[in-house]
């Protein structure tokens, strides 16, 4: 910031008023006050939650609002809450008499910032009638916005529109930069709404009083919520800004419900009734179709759509959603929720997006895992075990919610084996041991995923009973296949894929 030493050759020039003499007795914060505030009370107001919910560390944080309430310097009863709180058993000995009586007289002033040689000491107190903000925003903000206005601050001020010619700045005069910091300076979004990341209403009520509404479902939908990982753009509900910020429908005193483009014939806004009629909330079955812009209450998941649809799929909602827990109760991934678009598993629309991942389908339960690459034996096709659909969806068979189908075919059934699945186990499939000669065949567990199915000798005998050679070095005879080694026969790894293929290799 720069504190220029001289107005008058601009200033003066165009026709600006005579600085007012100054009240030399005066207390204000910049004089007495903000040195109290910093030597007394800083120590401990510092601290975060600070005590108390006061501040004090600037202007603006000592005449805000503490914790029970009402503005520290104002009060509608009795002393304001920063000179009662001087009377207490923390704060009574933090501060001589006269430090006392120098507070008082500060807040009976109306706790003015400085004695104005320009401006009314109240100048920079947003609640105050005369405040900047109220002055600027009455005469839709011309004086910052036009250079040649006849008021503009400019003539003054760095960090707003400036005059040509004016160059210096007054005395005393900071750069409207030094309060309005954020990027875009005094046009910055939280500079008229308020400051944080994605500037929606309400203000601070502490400040702005008598703002409109101060409960509306902004924070819902423009902020981050946990069913939301990015809060929606302000021109999803309203006119974008143009990029000079100020201007055509911004500004003009009245805000416009318009809802985006894209939500074209989805999406009404009911002035009259204050509520929304939009795809977002009024789904198939929900209890709130039409909420109130006043509504504040956290919506529950049947609050749009029943929980699950009305005549919906059986089964956990995690098989065919991903963005809800089994139950339908929560949300485990918010990206693909109310997005426009009823995502049916991680919404890559491919067939690993229920089970697998990308376009590769296999689950990775129970033994699939096994299935998929197993130690001895060529990789097992889905379609051993199920039907295989070509395709899924809405208005597809696939899938239809409830228990998969197990369906035994190919290599299973060699040789006729009555292969089947019962409560959660194979029974007489080919591959662990049905229809072998001189074989009991194993019932493999489908949950079982220790690998015990997958020993020798859990399907066959080494060799096969009955009558069968009862020769133990099986390379002998079954060569192309197997292996003898100290431990014991083996499959040879390059020819797996001989084995358990539903022919005897020699
Ligand atoms: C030793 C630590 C300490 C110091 C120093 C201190 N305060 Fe406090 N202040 C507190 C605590 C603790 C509270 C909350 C309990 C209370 O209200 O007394 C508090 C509360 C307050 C409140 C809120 C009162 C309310 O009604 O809610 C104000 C205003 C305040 N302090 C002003 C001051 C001022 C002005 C100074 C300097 C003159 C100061 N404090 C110095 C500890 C401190
Ligand atoms: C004629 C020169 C002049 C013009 C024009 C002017 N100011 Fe100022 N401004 C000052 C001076 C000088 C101060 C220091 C306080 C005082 O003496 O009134 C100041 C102080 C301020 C402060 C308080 C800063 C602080 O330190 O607390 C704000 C806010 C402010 N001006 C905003 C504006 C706005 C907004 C406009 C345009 C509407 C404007 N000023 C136009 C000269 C000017
Ligand atoms: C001493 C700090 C300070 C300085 C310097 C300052 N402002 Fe402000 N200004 C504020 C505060 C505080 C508010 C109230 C809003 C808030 O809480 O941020 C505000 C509000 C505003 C608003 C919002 C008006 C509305 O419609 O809500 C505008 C516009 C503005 N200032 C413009 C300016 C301009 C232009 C300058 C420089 C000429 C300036 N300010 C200098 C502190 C300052
Ligand atoms: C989901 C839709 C939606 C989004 C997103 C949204 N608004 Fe609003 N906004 C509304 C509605 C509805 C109103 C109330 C209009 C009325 O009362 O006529 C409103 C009112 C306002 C008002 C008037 C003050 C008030 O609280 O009533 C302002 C200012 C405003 N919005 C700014 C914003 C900004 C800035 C953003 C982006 C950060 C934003 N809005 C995002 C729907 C939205
Ligand atoms: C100088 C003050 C000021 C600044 C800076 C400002 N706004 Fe506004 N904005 C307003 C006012 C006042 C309203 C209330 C409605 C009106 O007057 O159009 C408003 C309303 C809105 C609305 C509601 C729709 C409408 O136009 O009525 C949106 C959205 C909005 N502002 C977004 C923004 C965004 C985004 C930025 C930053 C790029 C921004 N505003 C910067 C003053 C401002
Ligand atoms: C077997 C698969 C499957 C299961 C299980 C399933 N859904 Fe769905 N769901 C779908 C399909 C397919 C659609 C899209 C077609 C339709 O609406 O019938 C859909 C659509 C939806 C929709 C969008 C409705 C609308 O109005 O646009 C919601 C909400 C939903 N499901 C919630 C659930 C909840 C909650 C559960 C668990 C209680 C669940 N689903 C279980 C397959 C399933
Ligand atoms: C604000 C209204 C709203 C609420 C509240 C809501 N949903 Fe949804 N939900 C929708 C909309 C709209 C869809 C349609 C598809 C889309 O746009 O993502 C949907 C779709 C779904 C789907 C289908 C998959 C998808 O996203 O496309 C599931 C599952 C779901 N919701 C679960 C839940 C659960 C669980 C809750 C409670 C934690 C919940 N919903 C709360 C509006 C809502
Ligand atoms: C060796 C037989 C076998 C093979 C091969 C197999 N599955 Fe399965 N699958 C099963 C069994 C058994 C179940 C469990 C059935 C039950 O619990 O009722 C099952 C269950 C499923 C389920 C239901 C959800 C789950 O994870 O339990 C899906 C989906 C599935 N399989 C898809 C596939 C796909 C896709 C392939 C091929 C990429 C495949 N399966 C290969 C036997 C197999
Ligand atoms: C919307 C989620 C979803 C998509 C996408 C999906 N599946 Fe499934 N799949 C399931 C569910 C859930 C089951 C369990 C049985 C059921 O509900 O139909 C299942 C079961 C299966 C089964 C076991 C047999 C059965 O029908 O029970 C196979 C095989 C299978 N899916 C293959 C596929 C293939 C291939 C694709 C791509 C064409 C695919 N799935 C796409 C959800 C899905
Ligand atoms: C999952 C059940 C299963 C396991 C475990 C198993 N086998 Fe087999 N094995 C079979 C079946 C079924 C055949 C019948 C021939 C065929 O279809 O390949 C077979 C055949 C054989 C043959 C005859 C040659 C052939 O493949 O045609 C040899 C040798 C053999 N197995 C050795 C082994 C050895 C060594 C192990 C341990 C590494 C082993 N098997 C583990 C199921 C199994
Ligand atoms: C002396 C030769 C010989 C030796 C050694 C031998 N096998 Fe065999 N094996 C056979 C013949 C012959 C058959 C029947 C061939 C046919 O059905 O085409 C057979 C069949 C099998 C079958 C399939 C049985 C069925 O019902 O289809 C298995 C499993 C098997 N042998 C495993 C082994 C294992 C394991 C070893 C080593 C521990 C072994 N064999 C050692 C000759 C041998």
């Amino acid at each position: 910031m720069r504190r220029a030493i001289l107005i008058l050759a601009i200033a003066t020039a165009s026709g600006c008023r005579e600085p007012r003499s100054r009240v030399t007795e005066a207390v204000t914060y910049d004089g007495a006050v903000s040195a109290i505030l910093a030597s007394r009370c800083k120590d401990c107001h510092e601290a975060t939650p600070a005590p108390g919910g006061w501040r004090g560390g600037s202007y603006l944080q000592a005449i805000a609002c503490v914790a029970d309430g009402g503005p520290a310097t104002r009060s509608s009863s009795g002393p304001a809450p920063l000179l009662r709180v001087l009377d207490d058993a923390i704060h009574a000995p933090l501060v001589t008499p006269e430090e006392r009586a120098t507070l008082a007289d500060w807040v009976a002033a109306g706790a003015p910032k400085f004695v104005g040689t320009v401006h009314e000491s109240s100048f920079v107190d947003p609640r105050s009638p005369q405040s900047h903000g109220r002055a600027l925003r009455s005469k839709r903000w011309r004086p910052m916005l036009d250079a040649k206005d006849p008021e503009a601050c400019g003539r003054c001020h760095e960090g707003v529109a400036r005059p040509e010619k004016a160059t210096l700045t007054a005395t005393g005069a900071p750069a409207c930069t030094t309060c309005h910091s954020e990027e875009r300076g005094v046009l910055a979004c939280g500079t008229c709404h308020v400051d944080r990341p994605n500037s929606f209403p309400p203000r601070d009520a502490c400040f702005f009083p008598d703002d409109p509404i101060n409960a509306t479902a902004h924070a819902a939908h423009a902020g981050p919520t946990p069913s939301r990982v990015e809060g929606l753009a302000c021109a999803t509900c309203h006119v974008a800004p143009p990029p000079e910020v100020i201007g055509g429908a911004h500004g003009n005193g009245t805000v416009e419900v318009v809802f985006d483009a894209k939500l074209a014939g989805a999406a009404m806004w009911n002035p009259q009734s204050g509520t929304c009629m939009a795809a977002c909330h009024a789904r198939d079955g929900g209890a709130k179709p039409n909420p109130a812009w006043t509504d504040t209450r956290q919506l529950a998941c049947g609050d749009c759509h029943g929980a699950p649809p009305p005549k919906h799929f059986a089964g956990a909602c995690s098989g065919c959603h991903r963005e809800a827990d089994a139950t339908g109760t929560a949300l485990t991934s918010p990206r693909l929720h109310v997005n426009g678009i009823v995502d049916l598993g991680d919404g890559s629309g491919k067939c690993g997006a229920c089970h697998g991942k990308g376009d590769d389908p296999w689950p990775s339960t129970g033994a699939h895992t096994k299935h998929r690459a197993p130690s001895a034996a060529a990789s097992v096709a889905c379609a051993t075990c199920h039907a295989v659909p070509n395709e899924f969806g809405p208005g597809t068979s696939h899938p239809r919610g409830g228990a998969p189908t197990v369906a035994l075919s190919g290599v299973a059934v060699t040789k006729g084996a009555p292969a089947t699945f019962e409560a959660g186990a194979c029974k007489n499939v080919y591959c662990h041991g049905g229809n072998l000669v001189g074989t009991t065949p194993a019932t493999p567990v489908w949950a079982d995923t220790t690998g015990a199915e997958s020993t020798c000798g859990s399907c066959h005998g080494l060799p096969p009973g009955g009558p069968h050679i009862p020769a133990p070095q099986c390379a002998l005879c079954h060569g192309s296949v197997a292996e003898d080694t100290a431990a014991g026969p083996r499959v040879i790894p390059a020819k797996g894929e001989l084995h358990v293929n539903g022919r005897v290799n020699r």
